[in-house]
């Protein structure tokens, strides 16, 4: 018996019209994409699961403020709104607007990292993973080994390994680290939460050595619900409790605002306490983005990410979207469909290893999985896997990542029960054909980033 679905709590006021193609359509669609799912035009999916990156529907409140946003150059009303919000909810001093996540962290990473230094993370997302690489730096992943084993139900699998963490620093020179970087949730290994406990361990390895902790805050929202519900100590604190705790082990923070603060666009840069750093950071700012108090956003972008700051941090809200989570789960569970367990935060990560072991893993099963989503039910998803770790900087031989995963990203507060189904009934009717999907090989890539251009052509076999 699958799981209760958790009513939504939020009523529907305007809508979308979305459309399925036939399944011939479907095939020519992709095939013209070169079977690289963000090359498809958005009138030509049904359900959109690429990402759950400013792909919320806003609410009314956030739509009256959109009217309200203040469109001054200099000093507008709806910057001083969204800062003092910020500093309430995450206890920093400095709050610094960008136009989204990947800004902040050009913004950053280029005062705090250069050649023959390091960034050692949890696991950094890919915009992260090329901002280290473009200061000169090299990034390391440091999660703990069982975020490698999808069905081993452990509550914390986004955590950092901070044995590992402590031998990487002795390793390298605490000197030539520039950054650790605390991803919550962490995305790559499947929206998977990490610990207070986790988090106040990392932070006291960084005090130790002297390196600054930043916070790659993009799902810091859904992190705290799950510390909330899974870490004993933690059950009685309130979510906004939980995330000024959570942000006090930090000395800055990146922010993507596109996922929990649910707005369509826009970024935070926050530092505690270090002022000389938030005064460089400005200066970058001004540069790559715009006048510090609009950093690359309209007015009403900072109006509504103020609002959408403090709707993100509902329980009521929060239970809805973790419940869609679970739901989604449940199906897979009852159908025997393997995927990083238990769910996460903001999407289901099928393992298409489990699913396609026929497929190695340089003939991409997670993009080859998205790739039959979209035929089998217009639903586009995206591989977080080898295809989209891409080469190795130094030998450009193609990496082997830790999992092969097809993300199934669920944008907030946008599909309903009846969508959820329509994505489990395409992964069972997948299922049952599996052995006859075939892997993909690239004919076309680019040097960085390159699952979001890349070409592919199915192998045949
Ligand atoms: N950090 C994390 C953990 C992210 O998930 C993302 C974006 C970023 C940084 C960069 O933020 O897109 O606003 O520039 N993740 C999206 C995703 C794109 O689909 O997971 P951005």
């Amino acid at each position: 018996m699958s799981r209760n679905y958790v009513p939504e709590p939020f009523r529907i006021k305007m809508v979308e019209t979305i459309k399925m193609l036939t399944r011939e359509e479907r095939e020519q669609r992709i095939a013209e994409a070169k079977y690289n799912l963000f090359n498809l035009r958005g009138e030509d999916v049904y359900i959109d699961l690429l990402t759950d990156s400013g792909t919320n529907a806003m609410s009314q409140d956030q739509w009256a403020g959109v009217m309200k946003g203040d469109e001054a150059y200099a000093g507008a009303t709806s910057y001083y709104k969204l800062v003092e919000k910020a500093q309430e909810v995450f206890g920093f001093n400095y709050i610094q607007p960008v136009h989204q996540g990947r800004a902040a962290e050009k913004v950053l990473f280029g005062l705090l990292l250069e050649e023959g230094k390091f960034s050692i993370s949890n696991m950094h997302f890919d915009t992260t993973r090329a901002h280290v690489e473009l200061a000169g730096a090299r990034a390391i992943d440091c999660v703990v080994e069982e975020a490698g084993q999808p069905s081993v139900r452990v509550p914390f699998k986004g955590n950092m390994d901070v044995e590992k963490l402590e031998k990487l620093i002795n390793e390298h020179g605490a000197e030539n680290i520039g950054v650790v970087v605390m991803t919550i949730t962490n995305n790559s290994a499947g929206g998977q939460p990490v610990s207070l406990e986790n988090i106040r361990e990392t932070s006291a390895i960084c005090k130790k050595y002297g390196i600054k902790m930043c916070i790659d805050a993009a799902r810091y929202a859904e992190n705290a619900y799950f510390i909330k519900q899974r870490e004993e100590a933690c059950k009685d604190m309130s979510i906004k409790e939980i995330i000024k705790e959570v942000f006090s082990y930090a000395d800055i923070f990146t922010m993507s605002a596109k996922k929990d603060t649910i707005v369509n666009m826009g970024g935070l840069l926050g530092v505690k306490e270090d002022q000389e750093l938030f005064q460089a950071c400005k200066g970058r700012t001004i540069s790559f983005e715009g006048f510090v108090t609009y950093g690359g956003l309209a007015g009403r972008d900072l109006e509504c990410l103020a609002i959408g700051i403090e709707e993100g941090l509902d329980e009521n809200y929060l239970r809805y979207r973790i419940g869609q989570m679970e739901y989604l789960a449940s199906r897979l569970d009852e159908a025997g469909i393997a995927y990083q367990s238990p769910v996460g935060g903001h999407g289901v990560f099928v393992d298409a290893k489990s699913l396609f072991p026929h497929i190695p893993y340089n003939e991409y099963p997670g993009q080859a999985l998205a790739i039959e989503l979209y035929k089998e039910a217009g639903i586009r998803t995206c591989d977080i896997g080898s295809y989209m770790l891409g080469n190795d900087p130094d030998t450009g031989e193609q990496l082997k990542a830790n999992f092969e995963f097809t993300r199934l990203a669920i944008p907030r507060r946008v599909y309903t029960q009846a969508h959820i189904d329509v994505m489990a009934d395409a992964l069972i009717a997948i299922k049952e054909r599996a052995n006859q999907v075939q892997g993909y090989k690239i004919t076309w890539e680019p040097p960085i980033l390159r699952h979001f251009q890349a070409s592919l052509a199915p192998l045949d076999k």
